[in-house]
């Protein structure tokens, strides 16, 4: 027992600790009131929020869902109360429950994402920002920012220049692209100061009864654990490509195991998405074996673990 309680579980994103690193991921867990009757929500790293836009809006057409095999599918569209109610009943609400806040901003244009900076400046108890670029540009023929270097720059700059030093910025990448580490390399030069891997991948499920696309939208998002490899993948390269730079790391994660698959990539901080709506105590779970993996290996701190794929690969 004695050698269980030495180890060092933190992160750090930046100048930013978290007692240890396991996060809600964005979207998939609202501003955390469901999980709080299954876990004080001050046990895991951090909550990190629905993307909160602008204006309130109510989404995308029903139905909304598809199960595919190992995964699925979905077309929420960025549902939500939008900023000023967010910032008026989340966030107190988080706060009180002692839970660590990690907002996440989406928007539609540069404007956006500007104006949700300018929102959050001085907003107390607020560890992070995670910004998602995973969105359609309306003044760009709806061109997704993530998948346009010059646009994903344009958000990040914009974002830095409005917040300043004052919260670390982390940038949420989607796998839809040619080259990741090429996005990841404009974001960082741009002022990112963290990236999170990965966002869902765009996928499509027919009705073959119907003979017509299931979800309303058409196109949905893939995730959980058929997207795992590609997470591994991306957060590998990236992390070769930029080690200092730290990676919250997302896809798939259901267990210990594969938590401790991305961090071994490369991942500071593992977010769990999916995998909640099945169980909804995931993330303690996946917590606790993460880090009896860990021990069972001769770590002594989380941070040695982080990246050692690549280190033995060298050795
Ligand atoms: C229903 C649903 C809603 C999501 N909403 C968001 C969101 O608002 N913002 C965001 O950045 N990612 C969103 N995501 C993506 C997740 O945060 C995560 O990147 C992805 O699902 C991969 O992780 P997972 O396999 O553990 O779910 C959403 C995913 C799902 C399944």
């Amino acid at each position: 027992m004695s050698h269980m309680s030495n180890f060092d579980f933190a992160t750090s994103f930046n100048n930013t600790s978290f007692p240890n690193p396991i996060f809600t991921a964005s979207g998939c867990a609202g501003s955390g009131k469901e999980l709080s009757q299954f876990f004080p929500l001050n046990e895991i790293g951090a909550i990190v929020t629905k993307s909160i836009m602008v204006k309130a809006r109510s989404g995308r057409p029903t139905p909304r869902m598809a199960e595919t095999p190992s995964g699925m599918l979905n077309s929420i569209g960025l549902q939500g109360p939008g900023i000023d109610q967010f910032l008026a009943e989340d966030i107190p609400f988080l706060i009180k429950a002692g839970s660590r806040i990690i907002v996440s901003i989406a928007g539609e244009s540069v404007d956006d994402y500007g104006s949700l900076a300018r929102r959050l400046r001085g907003v107390p108890g607020l560890s992070a920002v995670e910004v998602n670029i995973s969105c359609p540009n309306v003044e760009s023929r709806g061109q997704v920012f993530a998948c346009d270097p010059i646009a994903s720059r344009a958000v990040v700059e914009v974002v830095r220049r409005t917040l300043g030093g004052e919260l670390p910025i982390i940038v949420k990448l989607s796998p839809d692209v040619t080259d990741i580490v090429a996005i990841a390399g404009e974001v960082i030069s741009a002022g990112a100061d963290g990236l999170a891997l990965i966002n869902t991948l765009l996928g499509m499920v027919i009705d073959i009864d119907l003979m017509r696309p299931k979800l309303g939208g058409k196109t949905g998002g893939l995730s959980g654990p058929a997207i795992r490899p590609i997470a591994v993948r991306a957060i590998y390269q990236v992390h070769q490509a930029f080690p200092k730079v730290p990676i919250l790391g997302m896809g798939g994660v259901t267990n210990g195991r594969d938590a401790l698959e991305l961090v071994l990539a490369g991942a500071s901080g593992v977010s769990i998405g999916t995998a909640t709506f099945g169980n909804p105590s995931a993330l303690m779970s996946v917590k606790e074996e993460l880090k009896s993996l860990l021990i069972a290996r001769g770590f002594s701190s989380f941070k040695d673990a982080v990246g050692h794929a690549h280190r033995s690969e060298n050795e």
